[in-house]
């Protein structure tokens, strides 16, 4: 539909219609079908409303889709189709690793990948927006939800923001496969107070800027066709009723001009934080602070048409939303085909079934480019298909290992570590703790630990971030009759590893791998898939040691070699300062080494950035992949800054006994920050650069800005 087409639509449309399409319902007001929880639970729609609604969250299968959109249309008066969500969050059936699986593998081309590969069975099923990426910046592994974001990093969180963004959504949302993207949650979530999901947040403005907008910011300029707010609040004012964050932040300062949805049943959930006496103050609240679409309450059905018509909200309001949403329906080219090329296949179930074959071996792949080697004394990989190899723990045979939002991800399908080990190993045994003599004739034992997928992700939020007491045992049992342990953890978040570190001699971090987990694990293990992924957030040797995160800013009163046994200074007096594992970090089977660095030239400026060229070696007869990653570190600053910070990073294959070169370019745009007036601009001044294979890389030169 051309501009002016649109416009006729939308002038035709009654006061109902508009804000019929800012609600939100779930499928069953249609086909009774699926699970009504919450304030859903309590709509009541009647005829007019509910053939007004504009979107559905919660449907399975393209046939539902069909038939809902179907009835819809034949009694909305104007002929405006629905508009179908979902979180497609790591694969819709087919199921990938977990996103901060995903960004263990620093590898931007392989995300968008994921992405338009989710996409594409997404749109299978007749899904036209998903609720990814989020993009929250996280550094508390007690909040379950580490699981769905790309780690501590801002940069990192950034590049990799967008390219999920570009995935899902392609070039246009009117060529095939793509998805509208909906990144999530403004802001601040993931600094909930002690890592318990929906509690306070309380981050300063700059601590905003500097660390939580820069994802959001890559995701608008990556032309991204929604935002969800958080259920946090911000600066004491909930995210969906936070004027100032919606209109001053990211409508005028960021420029989104697409759709801004509240989070599940955020704007009744005022009423709890008590900013709102009803939902009819709730309503007023959120609406005049920029939220388009009601996600799955009645708020905005109930009362948005009152206050119309007693003058107290402005329809110039409802106008600009609803001109939104309708903008996304076109540009999905709804108006054209309401079934987004669904109706011209001849068999659904068949479509669905190739897509996913084509996905299946991909989910591999990308599983095993995403586990991180943690430890290895010289145990890995076994090479011999011949070796004795134990299998011990609750890991070891189930298929839980889609983890948290792969609702309808089909566990039947996944093959457990077990599976995927049978594939190599010709004498594998399933072994049990009681029968130490076949443990102890095993030429190695591998324990596979670690957490269910409830115990992670949304709502799953934990104090202790250790393994349960019971695997800690069964690990020191098994270590103690045969000392060749490799441990493979299956998680969602870091996990305190202090107390199991020592009773293994290899340390695999799957996460929850997806469908084809055991098979790529198996894939690393027997050293098929040599592995290259890094953690993107820091593991830490205590739960006391969070929220921690290698960026810290410069304190006061440092830590160094020099001071460390003086009392004033900033530490513990019972444990280090460093994490377990360091941000960045993976070992590989190869052996890397960073070789000669050279700088363009000693001084940047705003026109002339600067390249640095670094040699990458293999010195091992493995070939191999790493993340060559360059931090930079401001010396002297207007406000405190980060001790470093990653600022580039690249994926290199090199050959056995090869070498590569790697250019980093730096421009004035890299060296900006934000100041205390919140703005951002770069200072002249000089820089420490460090390069290596993980965030403590050692210094290799300086620059000055000029
Ligand atoms: C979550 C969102 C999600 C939404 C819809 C909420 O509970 O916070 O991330 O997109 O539900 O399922």
């Amino acid at each position: 539909m051309n501009n002016s087409e649109l416009k006729k639509l939308f002038n035709s449309m009654t006061l109902s219609e508009k804000v019929g399409q800012m609600g939100q319902v779930t499928p069953d007001f249609f086909s009774n079908e699926g699970e009504t929880t919450g304030p859903v639970a309590d709509i009541k729609l009647n005829t007019g409303e509910l053939y007004s609604i504009g979107s559905i969250l919660g449907t399975h299968k393209p046939e539902q889709v069909i038939d809902i959109q179907k009835k819809y249309l034949e009694n909305n008066r104007l002929g405006i189709p629905l508009m179908f969500m979902a979180d497609v969050i790591h694969g819709y059936e087919t199921i990938f690793p977990i996103p901060l699986a995903l960004a263990s593998t620093f590898d931007t081309n392989l995300v968008k990948k994921v992405a338009q590969l989710s996409s594409k069975e997404a749109v299978g099923n007749g899904i036209h927006v998903t609720f990814s990426p989020m993009a929250d910046l996280v550094r508390d592994p007690r909040w379950g939800r580490v699981l769905e974001s790309n780690g501590e990093d801002p940069h990192l969180s950034s590049k990799l923001t967008q390219a999920y963004v570009e995935g899902y959504q392609g070039k246009s949302l009117l060529h095939k496969n793509t998805l509208a993207s909906c990144v999530k949650h403004f802001l601040g979530y993931g600094s909930s107070e002690a890592g318990r999901d929906y509690n306070t947040v309380s981050v300063s403005d700059l601590e905003l800027y500097q660390n939580h907008l820069p994802a959001f910011k890559a995701a608008i300029e990556a032309q991204v066709k929604l935002v969800m707010t958080s259920f946090n609040t911000v600066k004491g004012i909930p995210s969906s009723a936070n004027k100032w964050l919606l209109g001053n932040v990211l409508r005028k300062e960021l420029g989104f001009d697409g759709i801004i949805i509240s989070d599940w049943g955020a704007i009744q959930e005022l009423i709890n934080h008590r900013i709102a006496e009803d939902s009819k103050e709730a309503t007023r609240l959120a609406v005049e602070a920029g939220v388009d679409i009601d996600m799955m309450t009645s708020s905005y059905i109930k009362h948005l048409g009152d206050f119309i018509e007693d003058g107290e909200i402005n329809i110039e309001t409802i106008n600009q939303a609803v001109w939104r949403i309708l903008t996304l329906k076109n540009e999905l080219g709804l108006f054209e085909d309401p079934y987004r090329g669904l109706m011209k296949l001849e068999n659904l179930d068949q479509n669905l079934d190739n897509i996913r074959k084509e996905l299946e071996p991909i989910t591999r792949s990308v599983a095993s480019d995403s586990l991180v080697l943690l430890k290895n004394e010289g145990i890995l990989p076994i090479k011999t298909k011949s070796t004795k190899v134990g299998l011990i723990g609750p890991k070891a045979q189930t298929k839980d290992l889609l983890g948290a939002w792969s609702w309808i991800g089909d566990k039947s399908e996944v093959i457990s570590i077990y599976e995927g080990l049978q594939e190599q190993f010709e004498r594998l045994t399933l072994s049990t703790i009681d029968d130490t003599d076949s443990i102890s004739k095993q030429d190695l034992v591998i324990v596979a630990l670690g957490e269910n997928s409830d115990e992670s992700g949304e709502a799953a939020s934990r104090s202790s971030i250790q393994l349960q007491q019971e695997q800690v045992e069964l690990l020191k049992k098994v270590y103690e009759i045969n000392q060749n342990v490799v441990v493979l953890l299956i998680n969602g978040r870091p996990i305190d590893l202090t107390n199991i570190v020592n009773y293994c001699k290899a340390i695999l971090e799957c996460w929850f791998p997806g469908t084809s987990g055991g098979a790529a694990i198996a894939d690393v293990l027997c050293g098929r898939v040599n592995p290259s992924a890094k953690l993107p957030m820091s593991f830490p040797a205590s739960v006391g040691q969070i929220p921690i995160y290698y960026n810290y800013l410069s304190t006061g009163r440092p830590k160094n070699e020099s001071n460390k046994d003086e009392k004033y200074i900033s530490k513990y007096l019972d444990i280090a300062n460093d994490p377990l594992y360091p941000f960045g970090f993976g070992l590989s089977f190869s052996n890397f080494e960073c070789g000669k660095v050279e700088f363009s030239s000693g001084s940047l400026s705003k026109d002339a950035p600067i390249k640095i060229t670094v040699t990458i070696k293999n010195l091992s007869n493995i070939s191999g992949k790493t993340v060559v990653q360059l931090y930079i570190e401001d010396k002297i600053a207007e406000v405190a800054r980060p001790v470093r910070e990653l600022k580039g990073f690249t994926k290199v294959s090199v050959e056995p006994l090869g070498c590569e070169e790697v250019v980093f370019e730096i421009t004035d745009k890299d060296l900006m920050y934000i100041h205390s007036n919140l703005k951002e601009s770069a200072d002249k001044g000089s820089f420490n650069v460090y390069i290596g294979f993980d965030s403590l890389a050692p210094k290799v030169g300086e620059f000055v800005l000029v």
